[in-house]
């Protein structure tokens, strides 16, 4: 499997190639398949056209692996948080607040999830699937503030005055989670992704005690139970954070636009994901054949790197030009 090869380090004619909601609302056949559950959540858990979902982009895109359909706010209704999607308003998160309420989760409590990786995996040759959950920081945000956020006063505020609170819920998000990626895993997955959206929002100082330490212990956890899953870790915002990821057990470490890839590459012995900036696709297809192929011959050809773009696909993208940009990527070769 391409994918698998490239993060071992074998040679490989191609780089790799997948993106982040690549089953989304800017493909027709997602959003006709999405009419037939009201809400998000409930198409989420069902099993039948979460699989369909998920392998929407190999049959329509032939990317070089399938991400079952799924979202990072999935594993914290177990807990006893209430999650709901409101259309065009993003997930809104209710519960009472008090951490000591909050539960342990089995991985039966989300057997869906295993069901639609098993699935998945039944219909494909050759293509690898990944398994993925949210970082603890970016979860433990969402239920501070009870959704996104533009400034994040409550998160920083419980970061800071939260104390034992603070590192009773973190712990419990990083217990909950090893029990969600080891289901995976046990159910077939591959990979696994790892998204932190928001740890960017942290003061570079306060990345190590209140994110970082948290995540070190799933990864290495997680490796423990299954050293030769691959992990990859999305950091959206890592530019001046890329110092401090130098520890962290990840085989690929997935970046946004902002950072220079050239120089990671050369000062890092990380193995690299993303960076395209998703906005490359709102222009006319010479100038993305151009902006990839520019993009893919800065890439030092012995370096091992799985492209992908800087951030996940949009609800107002069109599917050609997205096939344009995986085409464009499988025809540059490397040997
Ligand atoms: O990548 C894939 O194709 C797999 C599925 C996937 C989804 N969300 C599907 C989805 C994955 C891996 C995610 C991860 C996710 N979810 C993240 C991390 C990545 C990132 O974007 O930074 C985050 C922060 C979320 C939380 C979330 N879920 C948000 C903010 C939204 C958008 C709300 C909106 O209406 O725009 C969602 C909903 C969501 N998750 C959709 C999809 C396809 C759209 C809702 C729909 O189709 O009805």
């Amino acid at each position: 499997m391409l994918l698998l090869d490239s993060l071992r380090g074998e040679k490989i004619d191609r780089f790799p190639v997948w993106l982040m909601r690549q089953a989304g609302r800017y493909m027709p056949q997602y959003r006709e398949l999405r009419e037939k559950e009201r809400d998000f959540l409930s198409f989420c858990k069902n099993v039948e056209l979460a699989v369909r979902a998920s392998l929407l982009p190999l049959e329509l895109l032939d990317v070089d692996a399938v991400i079952i359909f799924s979202d990072i706010l999935v594993p914290l209704e177990p807990m006893g948080v209430d999650v709901e999607f409101t259309e065009g308003e993003g997930p809104r998160l209710s519960w009472g607040g008090d951490v000591k309420d909050l539960r342990k989760i089995d991985f039966s409590s989300v057997e869906f999830v295993g069901e639609i990786i098993r699935g998945v995996k039944a219909q494909l040759r050759g293509v690898p699937v990944i398994g993925f959950c949210g970082a603890p920081f970016t979860l433990m945000a969402y239920m501070k503030e009870r959704g996104s956020s533009k400034d994040f006063k409550k998160t920083k505020r419980f970061m800071w005055e939260g104390g034992e609170n603070y590192r009773v819920l973190m712990s419990l998000l990083v217990d909950n989670l090893l029990e969600y990626l080891k289901g995976q895993i046990r159910a077939g997955a591959d990979l696994i992704q790892v998204f932190d959206s928001w740890a960017m929002h942290m003061p570079y100082e306060d990345f190590e005690e209140y994110a970082q330490t948290y995540l070190r212990v799933l990864f290495e956890e997680l490796k423990k139970f299954s050293p030769t899953t691959p992990i990859l870790y999305f950091f959206r915002g890592s530019g001046s954070f890329l110092r401090a990821l130098e520890s962290l057990r990840m085989d690929a470490l997935s970046l946004d636009w902002t950072v220079d890839l050239y120089t990671a590459m050369r000062e890092s012995g990380k193995v690299f994901q993303g960076n395209l900036d998703p906005a490359v696709l709102y222009c006319g297809e010479d100038t993305i054949v151009e902006r990839v192929q520019g993009f893919l011959r800065c890439i030092p050809r012995k370096t091992r790197y799985i492209f992908n773009l800087g951030h996940g696909l949009m609800p107002d993208m069109e599917l050609s030009k997205v096939k344009l940009l995986v085409d464009t990527v499988k025809g540059y070769r490397l040997s």
